[in-house]
Order: C-alpha cells, then structure tokens, then sequence
C-alpha cells in the first residue's frame, strides 16, 4: 500500500466537488452500495436531481444489487475515451440516474492518479446537472479510495459495531485527515453506523468511534445517521428491489430518509439550492 499522502502534487483539479458526496468505509461489506442505493433514492424523494455513480473501481455491483445489465458502463466509456456523459443511464425504478462500473475491472482498481485525475474532472462536469452526486467508493484505504473521497464535498464514513469495522472505519478518517493537510480541520466527514441492533446501541457505537478520533486526531466527526439492522434489506436486495420501493415503512427505509435529511443539511451550500436547503431545513423545524 503507497501510504503518502494523496494531496501532496494537489492540482486544481483537485479541488472538491461539491455537491458529491462519497459513501466510503474501512473494511468490507459494512453496507456503502445498499446504502448509496437507497440514500440516491431518499434524496431523489426529497426533490433533489441524483446521479449515482459506482466509483467501487474494482469490485462495482450496484447494477447487480439493482438487478440491471447497463449498456455502457464506466470502464467501456473509459476505454473508449468517451465523456462521462455517456455511461448515464436512468433508472426509473429509483427515479435518479447512474453509471455503472465493472465488477473484477483491476484496470480500474489500479488506476494510476493522473488518470483518477480525468476521471474526477468527468465527475465534476456532470456533477453540474445534478443536486447531488452519491459515489459508493470501494472498502479499503488504498489510493483510489481516498483520491475520490478527497474530491467529495462530503465523505460518509460507513461502519458497523463489529471491531474491525471500528479500527479501519478510525484508519480511514486518519488517512483522509493526513491527506488533508492544513485543510483537515474543516474536514467535511460524517459518520453513519449501520446495521446497529438498535438507535441507542448505533449512538454507543458512534461514541467509541469519536473518542478514538478525539484522542488521536484531535477532532470529532459528527454521527450523521444510525441506521438499524433490518431483515427487509437482504430481502429487497434478494429480490434486487431498491428497499425505499419495496418495503418504504420499514425501520432502516425510515432510518435512511431521517439520513437523507442531514446529508441535505450537511451540504445544504453545496449547490445554488443553498437557499432551498435553508428552506427545507426551517420547514423541518418546529
Ligand atoms: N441495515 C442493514 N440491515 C441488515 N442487513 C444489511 C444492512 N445493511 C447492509 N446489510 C447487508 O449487508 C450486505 C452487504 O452490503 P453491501 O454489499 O452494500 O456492503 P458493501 O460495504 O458495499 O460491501 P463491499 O465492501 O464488498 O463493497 C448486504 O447484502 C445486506 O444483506
Ligand atoms: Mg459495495
């Protein structure tokens, strides 16, 4: 693993984009494209304009969670030089738009940085016909990785209470803190613990998390979302439904909508919709 800091020869193409926001975890299987999935369909219920791309550059399987064979996908669009526009396809059953990567593409997942560069520069054009961009980043904390969650406006930082989910979810913030740099103190990092046998229990999950954060790294990411352990996820999943179509009332669909709403709030001065976010944020208010 090249641990140096992805920052260090920062371009202005490096710059943020931000209205995108990175759905990223230490270790695997925590969640991150179940969860892309159904927070591109919660904020697309919310009025936003979504685009839901699969930047898991090694392993992609949104289109499988979703039961869809896309036509063009990253990788083809990338091979052929073609622009990003083209890989978009819709999905209706969502009512938000996505590209698709290619599961088992190495090419991509060892894509060196100069063409990570191109790729973002894609991101950040397209990202300008959209309210909100949800990339579901690959596990890990590889280069990559952490290149594409240091172009989010911001970066969701899944993990669950199993241990090593903690200490890779504390490894991952660390390393997106060095790369950073100066700029780390304002760093746009949430937190979501998912599949928490209960709100209480996701909280206390949370805590461990911000204290080693506190104590280490001198800063506190807030808890953007506790989402509950729920069997209508592996189903809707089984049956490639996206859950908030399939079981809309059940308690992670509920959980995912109240997270939708803060990721709002988060990035509320992320588009020209800054004054609608404060709209939508005083309405929500008593
Ligand atoms: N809230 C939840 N309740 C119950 N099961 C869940 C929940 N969230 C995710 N799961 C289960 O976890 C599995 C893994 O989810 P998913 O593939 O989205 O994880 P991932 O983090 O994207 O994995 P990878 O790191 O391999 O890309 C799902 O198949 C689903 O069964
Ligand atoms: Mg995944």
């Amino acid at each position: 693993m090249n641990d140096s800091p992805v920052r260090a020869a920062a371009t202005p193409a490096d710059d943020a984009i931000v209205n995108v926001v990175a759905v990223a975890s230490g270790k695997g299987g925590v969640g991150k494209t179940w969860l892309s999935i159904s927070l591109a369909q919660a904020l697309t219920k919310l009025g936003e304009r979504v685009l839901l791309f699969d930047g898991d550059l090694g392993l992609a399987n949104i289109d499988v969670q979703l039961g869809i064979q896309p036509g063009m996908d990253l990788g083809t669009a990338l091979e052929r030089h073609l622009p990003l526009s083209r890989a978009v396809i819709s999905y209706p059953n969502g009512g938000f738009d996505l590209i698709a990567g290619r599961s088992g593409s190495g090419t991509l997942a060892s894509m060196p940085i100069n063409r990570l560069q191109g790729l973002s520069s894609g991101l950040r054009a397209l990202s300008g016909s959209y309210g909100r961009v949800v990339v579901d980043l690959g596990a890990g904390i590889e280069r990559p990785v952490r290149y594409l969650a240091g172009r989010a406006g911001y970066c969701l930082v899944v993990t669950t209470d199993e241990p090593t989910a903690l200490t890779d979810a504390y490894a991952l913030i660390k390393m997106l803190t060095l790369d950073a740099g100066e700029q780390s103190k304002e760093l746009p990092i949430g937190v979501v613990v998912n599949m928490a046998a209960s709100r209480e229990i996701g909280q206390r999950t949370y805590e461990t998390l911000s204290k080693a954060c506190d104590r280490f790294l001198k800063r506190r990411p807030p808890l953007l979302g506790v989402i509950r352990r729920d069997p209508k996820v592996r189903d809707a999943i089984s049956t490639q439904t996206p859950l908030l179509t399939r079981y809309p009332n059940s308690p992670a669909a509920q959980d995912i909508e109240t997270l939708a709403k803060k990721v709002l709030d988060a990035t509320a001065g992320a588009t020209p919709g800054a004054a609608a976010g404060a709209a939508r944020q005083a309405k929500r208010s008593p």
